[in-house]
């Protein structure tokens, strides 16, 4: 608790310096006490510049991430939204499942540093190493019919095209049903799971994999030429830790809207800023079924609307869309 205030002095003082007396003075504590806090971030991975007449400057931080530095930068507080960093876990979303299940009180989130079983849709391996990406769960108890689960998807889709663009100079797209794009190429995924109960949904958890600080050159040869990461785009590295911060009011911001059903008309207006299907001719591939046909937009419960060639328009509530290059 102490060190988070601590970061959020020397955030809110930089590039300037503030004084260990006026740190210890604002948190009714010792200097001894401050000193303390500070060896403990250093050995953390911070670096701190110290001079007698001016006091303390940040000087470096962590890449990866950490949860006083994330802490340190909410910008807004959601009463009792609590979240914890791990090193490593199997998949974010079944320990968010686990701690639900165990009576966590929601809404919560979790982020690992790395995942064993990290997963996507289809049951397929989503890679998930230590290398400076993101891999979040958020945990909420909602009460909401289950069709509502794909636009809550869709919707958490463009929060974050809203949220990425503000970390790189290139304009993000949604991939309905899950993927979040740059010209083709996947940047991040997303994998919403619930626990129904009496045709309400009782646990909730939403996924999100966002490719931020990988590079190339680490992904498998196969993911390489379909993956791109946002530093790539950025030509820098991104700072995952203030990413996480803004995610998270983001996140809890759109949740609320959407339980509230207030979120209907900035949804349309944000998902034709950010579809990228519509006006396309695509395939989707449901099991071993292919069905061609024109992209016109989604419907109210999120599903896919298809045109064939014979003018029929029917709505798709899943499936894998791969885009063909007419039209
Ligand atoms: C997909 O594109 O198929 C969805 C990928 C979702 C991956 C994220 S990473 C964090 C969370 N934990 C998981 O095991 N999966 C989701």
């Amino acid at each position: 608790m102490t060190e988070t205030l601590i970061l959020r002095e020397l955030l809110a003082a930089e590039p300037g310096w503030v004084s260990g007396g006026a740190i210890a003075t604002k948190l009714g504590v010792s200097r001894v006490s401050v000193w303390h806090q500070m060896e403990k971030l250093r050995a953390q991975g911070f670096e701190f510049e110290a001079q007698p007449a001016r006091g303390y400057r940040l000087a470096g931080r962590p890449r990866m991430l950490h949860a006083a530095l994330i802490e340190s930068q909410l910008k807004i507080r959601r009463k009792g939204f609590t979240f914890t960093v791990m090193e490593e876990v199997d998949s974010t979303n079944d320990e968010c499942a686990r701690q639900l299940a165990a009576g966590r009180s929601a809404p919560f989130a979790v982020f690992a540093l790395r995942q064993t079983k990290g997963r996507g849709r289809f049951g397929r391996a989503w890679h998930s190493e230590a290398n400076g990406n993101l891999y979040a769960s958020f945990a909420f108890r909602p009460r909401i019919a289950p069709e509502r689960m794909q636009t809550f998807t869709l919707w958490m889709g463009v929060t974050i095209c809203e949220l990425v663009s503000r970390f790189v100079p290139v304009t993000p797209g949604v991939k309905w049903p899950n993927d979040i794009v740059f010209d083709g190429r996947k940047a991040g995924g997303m994998l919403t799971e619930a626990r129904v109960d009496a045709d309400q949904i009782r646990d909730l958890v939403f996924g999100l994999g966002l490719n931020v600080n990988s590079s190339a050159g680490q992904w498998p040869s196969d993911l390489g030429r379909r993956a791109v990461s946002l530093s790539e785009l950025a030509g820098a590295p991104v700072d995952l830790n203030r990413l996480t911060a803004a995610l998270i009011g983001r996140v809890l911001l759109a949740y609320e809207r959407f339980a509230e059903r207030e979120h209907f008309d900035q949804f349309a207006e944000l998902w034709n800023k950010y579809d990228v299907l519509r006006g396309r001719e695509i395939t989707l591939a449901e099991g071993s079924r292919r069905r061609r046909g024109k992209v016109l937009g989604v419907d109210d419960v999120g599903s896919l609307l298809l045109r064939d060639d014979h003018g029929r328009t029917r709505g798709f509530r899943a499936g894998e869309v791969t885009v063909e290059n007419r039209g």
